[in-house]
């Protein structure tokens, strides 16, 4: 019997694949997108750079929560002792965390440095407000994974910064409003064992599906619109 070639069983499988969803048009449509050609406007690429990091996150953030325990009782807590142990113990954990932090810190600065871009080029103009308004969202949602995360190594820094940071919060007026929405967060009267347990959720569940969520639709809207032109 003839051994078929393996180019034959690849368009087989991409047949049978396309008769029941069009796959080969679906990925053409999102891969092969003709887009200017703008010699020096390098300034383009940091939208770009956000993603590359919020990825590089995802990866290092489900690596980190194999080993992560969001447990906040006992003395010491395991949350503490997990980060340790990861810090220490684990085969390249250092390297892991350390490429959590130190990709968090330079998102912010790159999501800060893409925000100016598009000011500067004048790009949340007529008709990309709304773009504008779903980047403003995922400011926020990346300043909020930013708290969520710093409290979960639960040693002095993380509680006593989180704290802070609650308190800031909390200060909005008027006084019970703000004390309700301190509450919410905090899980309770103080920054306990609740916190970091809510913190943890929303850190590592909610707030990376609604980024990802929303830089689906950053994308889509990019594509409808096309890429403004350069000052
Ligand atoms: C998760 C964070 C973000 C990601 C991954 C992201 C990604 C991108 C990418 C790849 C582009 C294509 C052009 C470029 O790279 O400059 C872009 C364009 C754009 N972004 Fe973002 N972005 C983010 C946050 C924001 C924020 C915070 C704002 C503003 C509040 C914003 C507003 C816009 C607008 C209006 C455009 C269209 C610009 C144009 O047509 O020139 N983005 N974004």
């Amino acid at each position: 019997m003839a051994v078929p070639h393996p180019r034959d069983i690849q368009s087989a499988v991409v047949n049978w694949l396309d008769e029941r969803y069009p796959f080969t048009k679906a990925v053409d449509e999102a891969l092969y997108q003709r887009v200017p050609n703008f010699a020096n406007a390098f300034y383009y690429c940091f939208g770009g750079m956000v993603f590359i990091l919020i990825v590089f996150q995802l990866l290092t953030g489900v690596l980190l929560a194999l080993y992560y325990i969001p447990d906040a009782t006992g003395n010491p807590a395991p949350a503490y002792q997990s980060v340790q142990f990861i810090q220490s113990n684990v085969f390249l954990g250092w390297l892991i965390r350390g490429v959590h932090f130190w990709a968090a810190n330079l998102l912010i600065i790159m999501v800060l440095i893409h925000m100016s871009r598009v000011y500067w080029t004048g790009s949340y103009r007529a008709p990309r407000e709304l773009n504008w308004m779903v980047g403003t969202l995922m400011l926020f949602i990346i300043l909020g994974l930013a708290l969520t995360g710093y409290l979960l190594p639960w040693d002095n820094k993380a509680y006593f910064a989180s704290e802070v940071t609650i308190k800031i919060i909390g200060g909005v007026p008027p006084p019970q409003l703000g004390a309700f929405i301190r509450e919410i967060i905090q899980g309770g009267p103080v920054v306990g064992p609740p916190t970091l347990q809510r913190f943890f959720t929303v850190h590592i569940f909610v707030f990376p599906a609604i980024i990802v969520l929303l830089m689906y639709v950053h994308f889509r809207f990019i594509r409808a619109h096309g890429i403004s032109e350069p000052m």
